[in-house]
């Protein structure tokens, strides 16, 4: 191995965990380019989902994610990344460019990557267990530690977020464009490489309560043995930024990677939910009525215990690491 540069296979291995990250839809809109000796990152915009994401934060969020994902990959084989964001102002497609620093992993390093194969998206019902205190706060300061405001949505507020999600579901659902997106990344069979795979959409109601979950193409999951819907425990946590431009989301998507694995590591169910932050109003009203006006809302995550023997979720596809390294 080269001194300050891992080599190729431990490149190709970082990458794979990175292509493991969450993506709106599961449309994986990234893709790598290995430098001399750097490792490069890049919106595809050649899969955004202009009628479901018309600002395209959803995407730069995805990117964040894998980004997240890669540092928590390299740090377990044994590599801090050094990343610069956006190193390229006439590139806005240019995310990243990531330098490397050799390190010993730490324990923590090797727990969190650990916990990448494991997590899964779980759209279904959760237990009326509350998730304890001290865990939320785990879950917001490690988003902080991003450089990212997180907090779990309560009270009147909650009912606020609640209200702009069936608003924006409402809203979204008149439109045609949308709907037709939607008919085309979700509900997909084995042998698809990307999108959300009808045996990871429960069949039936996602109505949970007050809280409505994203209506997708007929799903195949059942909800968990004698749980009732209703009792849904779940917490909301939201994540936001002082400015809404792309740096901020490819930030927050870095938060949602920490928070998703942290919350994977402590055994929870988790989902992220961005629904409300998709439609232009409803965006609006969670700033103003959820977070006071005072930071720009980027994504909310459900987290929750699943039912008492809950089945494991499938792990959902990914492109092939070839399709999205160029050498
Ligand atoms: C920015 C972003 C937005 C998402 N929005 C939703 C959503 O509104 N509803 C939902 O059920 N899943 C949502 N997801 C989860 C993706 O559908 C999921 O990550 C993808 O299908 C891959 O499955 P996995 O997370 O189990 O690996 C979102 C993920 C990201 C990164």
């Amino acid at each position: 191995m080269d001194r300050g540069q891992p080599d190729e296979n431990t490149l190709r291995a970082a990458v794979a965990l990175a292509c493991r990250a969450p993506s709106v839809h599961n449309t994986q809109p990234w893709r790598w380019e290995l430098g001399e000796h750097s490792l490069h990152l890049y919106a595809d915009r050649s899969r955004a989902l202009p009628a479901i994401d018309p600002l395209g934060a959803d995407l730069t969020i995805s990117c964040g994610a894998a980004l997240h994902h890669l540092r928590v990959g390299l740090a377990a084989l044994g590599w801090r990344a050094v990343v610069h964001r956006l190193p390229n102002p006439a590139q806005p497609d240019h995310l990243a460019a990531i330098e490397f620093q050799q390190r010993e992993p730490r324990q923590s390093d090797i727990a969190l990557a650990s916990a990448i194969p494991r997590r899964r998206t779980d759209r279904r019902a959760f237990s009326s267990w509350a998730v304890p205190e001290a865990i939320i706060g785990q879950l917001v300061a490690d988003a902080r530690a991003e450089g990212v405001e997180a907090e779990e949505v309560v009270g009147t507020a909650r009912d606020e977020l609640l209200m702009a999600i069936v608003a924006a579901a409402e809203a979204q659902e008149a439109d045609p464009a949308y709907l037709a997106e939607i008919r085309e990344w979700t509900g997909v069979y084995p042998g698809a490489s990307a999108g959300v795979p009808a045996a990871n959409i429960p069949a039936g109601s996602r109505q949970y309560g007050n809280l409505r979950m994203r209506e997708f193409a007929p799903g195949e999951l059942l909800q968990t043995n004698q749980l009732r819907l209703g009792e849904d425990a779940g917490s909301l946590i939201i994540l936001s930024t002082s400015s809404d431009d792309e740096l901020s989301q490819l930030r927050a998507g870095e938060a949602t990677s920490a928070v998703l694995l942290e919350a994977t590591s402590a055994g929870l169910a988790s989902c992220p939910l961005s629904q409300p932050l998709e439609v232009v109003q409803t965006r609006e009203l969670v700033r103003d009525q959820v977070l006071g006006g005072s930071t720009c809302p980027q994504l909310v995550i459900r987290v929750g215990w699943a039912g008492f023997n809950a089945d494991p979720l499938p792990a959902t596809p990914r492109r092939p690491v070839i399709d999205v390294l160029t050498p």
